[in-house]
């Protein structure tokens, strides 16, 4: 079944270097806790030239995890403009979003979510059929190939270390070569030496396909290699100067 209804269906376009990929304007969101409402994001605006590699950082509970959430079309705002890619995010429905998220959109997380009961090929090989795209598996191996993980297509994600896994969801993160590449804490869960290795295949993958990275990170030496650096404080942009608390230091 062809799904999206016309006004509704995600635009696809290619960024164009220069032009804005991500605008928040005026972002809130608010959401209903036994102890009462908890405001997660005030006010927050932000404006992602297509082609940076913008990193965000800020104390743990400042809003990042939600603001990429709300990036993704993942979670609505209570109020505010998020356009993406061109689409006006709260204008889609879940179809719609979905749709924008299968073409315009690559999420890396730092606790991986891969699928257990799937091989490497297959957790990157699924979404792309999912999202309609052809030779799927071809495409995967390829995409798999570019990570280093060529001789490790057939095996399941307990056969593999951290930063294999992390590669894996890289590859998929990329396969389809979306717009924007949102990665939340992407080393977190992996030691130094294996967090710099997936740190440098991020970049190299992104400059690759001229993707727009927006990468949230806790490490103030991986900060330092993005164009840009952003700060986030009770769920807005702060202005002034990285403190140095915000991040810590290899
Ligand atoms: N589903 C939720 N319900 C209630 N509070 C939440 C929910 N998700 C996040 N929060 C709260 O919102 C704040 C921001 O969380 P988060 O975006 O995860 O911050 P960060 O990624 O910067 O650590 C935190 O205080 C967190 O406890
Ligand atoms: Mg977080």
């Amino acid at each position: 079944m062809d799904l999206p209804i016309p006004q509704q269906s995600p635009r696809h376009v290619d960024a164009t270097a220069g032009e804005p990929i991500v605008e928040l304007v005026d972002v809130h969101l608010h959401l209903a806790s036994a102890g009462g409402e908890v405001n997660i994001l005030r006010g927050l605006d932000l404006t992602v030239t297509a082609g940076e590699t913008i990193g965000v950082v800020g104390p743990s509970g400042s809003g990042k995890s939600t603001m990429m959430m709300v990036i993704a079309g993942l979670e609505r705002p209570t109020s505010g403009s998020v356009r993406v890619a061109g689409n006006d995010l709260p204008q889609l429905d879940e179809n719609a979003l979905a749709l924008f998220r299968r073409r315009s959109i690559g999420i890396v997380f730092q606790a991986f979510h891969l699928v257990p009961t799937m091989t490497a090929i297959e957790n990157v090989a699924i979404p792309l059929e999912f999202a309609r795209i052809a030779d799927a598996f071809e495409k995967a191996k390829k995409s798999l190939e570019t990570v280093g993980l060529g001789d490790r297509l057939p095996h399941y994600p307990s056969q593999l270390s951290g930063g294999e896994q992390q590669r894996v969801a890289i590859a998929r993160a990329f396969a389809t070569k979306p717009a924007l590449l949102l990665a939340d804490e992407p080393t977190g869960n992996l030691d130094g030496e294996t967090g710099e290795q997936v740190i440098n295949i991020l970049f190299e993958r992104a400059e690759r396909y001229g993707t727009t990275l927006l990468l949230i990170t806790h490490d103030a030496a991986i900060a330092r290699r993005c164009s840009r650096v952003v700060q986030l404080r009770d769920g807005r942009i702060a202005t002034g100067p990285i403190t140095s608390n915000q991040t810590t230091s290899l």
